[in-house]
């Protein structure tokens, strides 16, 4: 980074900011701590959006240290407590008012911060509630990065009316993640007005990055004794995501081998025992392995077969689907949300309808009888992935949002602006 913020790694071929105005200074806001796809996007946000930027975060934890290593200054809200994690997205009225003094501690602290920045971006929905309230306090912007689909699945009634109530009252622009997270923010009664779509962008030198080699080595220790199809099902565990569905469809497939890279990062523990109870049936002995969390998500990619995304409620993006065809591997994926906007079936990749074992099992049976058909949807969504959801492109809309946010705040509070227009009126 320049001092100005400036980072050439994204943005060296155009001035960020407008000759004679200066740079932003961006509040973020995010309430986890633990590396989920919203994170892993802030992350890249906060380290390469050319502004001056500072991370607010709920609480401590390895977000935290990935930020501080990247060079962002980051704010803890709630250092000793659990950062209002017992309000849950299904939390009622009187869980939510039951976490009020922690909710006005947080508000009060980032008020503070927020009157520092010169807008406050909110990346998570809590964030949202309690950045709509100290940014309204500050007298702040607020930009809400929506990457939930707020339905009956996810929210309670309360906490979808809360979220809309707060957006439409407060914020300048919402970014939703993609049209389907759009759609469903205006079904529930957002303004249609304030949102633009932004799909998520991934960085694809990692990918490229891993030789053939490096696949097949790590292909050997993945499953040291099998020469049998190998799919890799990439995310946190927890039910929505589908794991499940995975284990029942390559039960009645015993020539399929899958690897779980992921884990439960907001308490699914139940979730995770009974899916490890359940690979130690005669059916799937020997064939699956769960590798917990890892930070070698495109070398893994690389070594496997064929990438599945089994999602039984709707995926809002699916960062997974992009990088699974930055690792040039046919990806099949549960035809809801964003998956829509990502994967033409049977182009750059499969899609079933989801929650159905049966279609699921069909399109993973298809791969696995067809090589070719494999060479040609990696390769098809390697060129889509490169061409539509780069970060760069990313960085640029996003970038776009904040300046045009940044330039309506100070049009509204520069007197000599202010004064200009009403002379010319
Ligand atoms: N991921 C990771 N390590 C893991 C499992 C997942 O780094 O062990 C990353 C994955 O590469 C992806 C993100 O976590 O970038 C998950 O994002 P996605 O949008 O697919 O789902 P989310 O968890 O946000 O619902
Ligand atoms: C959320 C969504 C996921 C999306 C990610 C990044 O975690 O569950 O679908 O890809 O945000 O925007």
């Amino acid at each position: 980074m320049t001092e100005t913020g400036f980072n050439a790694e994204v943005l060296p071929m155009e001035v960020a900011v407008a000759p004679g105005t200066d740079t932003p200074r961006i509040l973020f806001v995010n309430q986890a701590s633990v590396l989920g796809g919203a994170e892993l996007s802030l992350l890249d946000i906060a380290r390469l959006l050319p502004f001056h930027n500072r991370v607010a975060l709920f609480r401590g934890g390895v977000l935290f240290e990935r930020l501080t290593q990247a060079g962002v200054a980051v704010d803890i809200l709630d250092p000793t407590g659990d950062g209002l994690s017992r309000v849950r997205k299904n939390s009622g009225l009187w869980n939510v008012l039951g976490s009020l003094a922690l909710l006005v501690r947080i508000t009060w602290r980032l008020q503070l911060l927020a009157g520092n920045a010169d807008i406050t971006y909110a990346n998570s929905q809590k964030a949202m509630v309690v950045g709509a309230l100290a940014s309204a306090l500050a007298r702040r912007p607020l930009i809400w990065h929506m990457r939930d689909i707020l339905s009956a699945d996810h929210f309670s009634p309360t906490m979808r009316r809360v979220a809309v109530m707060m957006a439409n009252a407060r914020a300048a622009t919402v970014i939703a993640n993609s049209h389907a997270t759009a759609e469903a923010f205006v079904a529930a009664g957002g303004r249609r007005k304030l949102v633009r779509v932004i799909h998520n962008g991934i960085d694809s030198k990692p990918f490229d990055a891993i030789t053939t080699q490096m696949a097949t080595l790590a292909r050997t220790e993945l499953m040291p004794l099998d020469n049998g199809f190998l799919i890799g099902v990439f995310g946190r565990l927890t039910p929505w995501k589908g794991q499940h569905l995975v284990l029942e469809a390559i039960s009645t497939l015993p020539g399929v081998s899958a690897v779980f890279i992921g884990d439960a990062l907001f308490g699914e523990m139940e979730y995770k025992h009974t899916l490890h109870k359940r690979v130690e049936c005669e059916d799937l002995r020997g064939r699956v392995r769960f590798l917990g969390f890892r930070d070698d998500v495109p070398r893994l990619m690389r070594a496997v077969d064929a990438i599945v995304h089994s999602s039984v409620n709707p995926e809002p993006f699916g960062r997974v689907i992009i990088e699974g065809m930055l690792a040039r591997r046919p990806v099949v994926a549960s035809a809801a949300g964003g998956v829509l906007e990502i994967i033409e079936d049977g182009e750059t990749g499969l899609i079933y309808p989801p929650g159905d074992c049966a279609a699921l099992r069909a399109q993973i049976e298809r791969l696995q009888n067809d090589p070719a058909l494999c060479e040609r949807l990696g390769a098809a969504g390697y060129n889509k992935a490169q061409a539509c959801f780069s970060r760069t492109a990313m960085i640029y809309s996003i970038r776009q949002v904040v300046m045009d946010t940044y330039l309506r705040k100070q049009h509204r509070t520069d007197p000599k602006i202010n004064n200009k227009d009403a002379a010319e009126n």
